[in-house]
């Protein structure tokens, strides 16, 4: 393949779009994690996405759009509660999933009546997106880009080791940096009366109550789960352990004001919530450089983000 782009000039995006037009897969930055993107309204190419990720073709994939009058293409029955998500969030680290259009084919929902919808909120994506439709483009089909199950990559040298030897030479990276957030995104379901939280993430329930004025049901982890999605996920090779104890020689992730078990190879040392998000997923992969058997995680307390971090680390020490 053509290699990681890393000068981004609106050139060499302008060119990106009109390879994802042709069928070409452009993996792209967003705040969240990288995502593999595809020409959503193409069959072929979003095919050809599943097979470089390796992902179970009844799993859907997010629609990414430039602006907020595209999701009547892909959406109907838009609730006025996600209107006051979309004003309020959009664009963000937040998925909304609604009825789908004729438009959302079975290839996209993973044949599921549903379709799930975001429009990022980093330049490159946001730019990218722009391109995409002015020459006819409506969504970019993008998970992340990372095998299935494995580890979601947040900087473009990730995506690089996850994918590279699976593309074609047509296919692209574009670099923009390590994510900012480095978390997935929030998924919410629209399609019920109140909205539900499939997955955490940035925006917390906190935000959605505040935006909408509806008390969601108390958070329950265990009850948060993707459909279509399995229990493991987001896994590097080492394996995960809750625990603040770690034999020697083994990771070691904690907050800043926990100490490292003797000999134990801290990893990282976050001061916030939000250094911990960013970081985690980059420590998960340095463990696996590192060739370890198994990395110890102490999980953030409190809600908010901390319960987004909490629900990664459980499901990636799952087995
Ligand atoms: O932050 C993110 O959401 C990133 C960036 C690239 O946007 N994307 C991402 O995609 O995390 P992915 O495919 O790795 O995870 C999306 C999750 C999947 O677990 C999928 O099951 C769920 O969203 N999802 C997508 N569309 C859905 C739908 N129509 N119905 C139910 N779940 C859906
Ligand atoms: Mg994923």
């Amino acid at each position: 393949m053509s290699g990681i782009i890393s000068v981004c000039s609106i050139n060499a995006l302008e060119q990106a779009a009109a390879n994802l037009r042709s069928g070409g897969l452009v993996a792209f930055p967003t705040e969240t994690v990288y995502g593999l993107g595809a020409d959503a309204s193409n069959e072929v190419a979003v095919k050809r996405m599943y097979n470089v990720k390796n992902r179970p073709a009844n799993h859907p994939v997010i629609v990414h759009i430039a602006r907020i009058d595209d999701v009547t293409y892909w959406a109907e029955e838009i609730p006025d509660y996600a209107i006051s998500l979309i004003r309020d969030y959009w664009p963000g680290p937040m998925t909304l999933l609604f009825q789908r259009t004729k438009n959302a084919g079975d290839f996209i929902t993973g044949g599921q009546d549903v379709v799930g919808i975001r429009i990022p909120a980093h330049p490159l994506a946001e730019n990218l997106l722009a391109e995409f439709r002015k020459i006819g483009g409506m969504g970019i089909a993008a998970p992340s880009a990372n095998r299935y199950g494995a580890v979601s990559p947040t900087d473009a040298n990730a995506v690089s080791q996850e994918l590279l030897e699976f593309l074609a030479a047509k296919d692209q990276i574009i670099d923009g940096g390590p994510c900012a957030i480095g978390i997935e995104s929030t998924i919410i379901d629209c399609t019920k009366e109140n909205p539900i939280i499939l997955r955490p993430g940035a925006i917390t329930s906190e935000m959605i109550e505040a935006s909408t004025g509806i008390v969601l049901a108390p958070d329950k982890l265990e009850n948060i789960r993707v459909p279509g999605s399995t229990k493991q996920h987001y896994s590097p090779k080492a394996k995960v352990l809750v625990s603040k104890s770690a034999n020697p020689g083994e990771g070691f992730i904690a907050l800043d004001d926990i100490e490292t078990p003797t000999n134990a190879i801290r990893l990282i040392s976050p001061r916030t919530i939000e250094e911990y998000a960013r970081q985690l997923y980059s420590a998960l992969r340095q463990a696996d450089e590192r060739q370890v058997d198994s990395v110890s995680i102490v999980p953030p307390n409190g809600d908010g983000l901390a319960m987004a971090i909490r629900d990664r680390i459980t499901r990636a020490s799952e087995n």
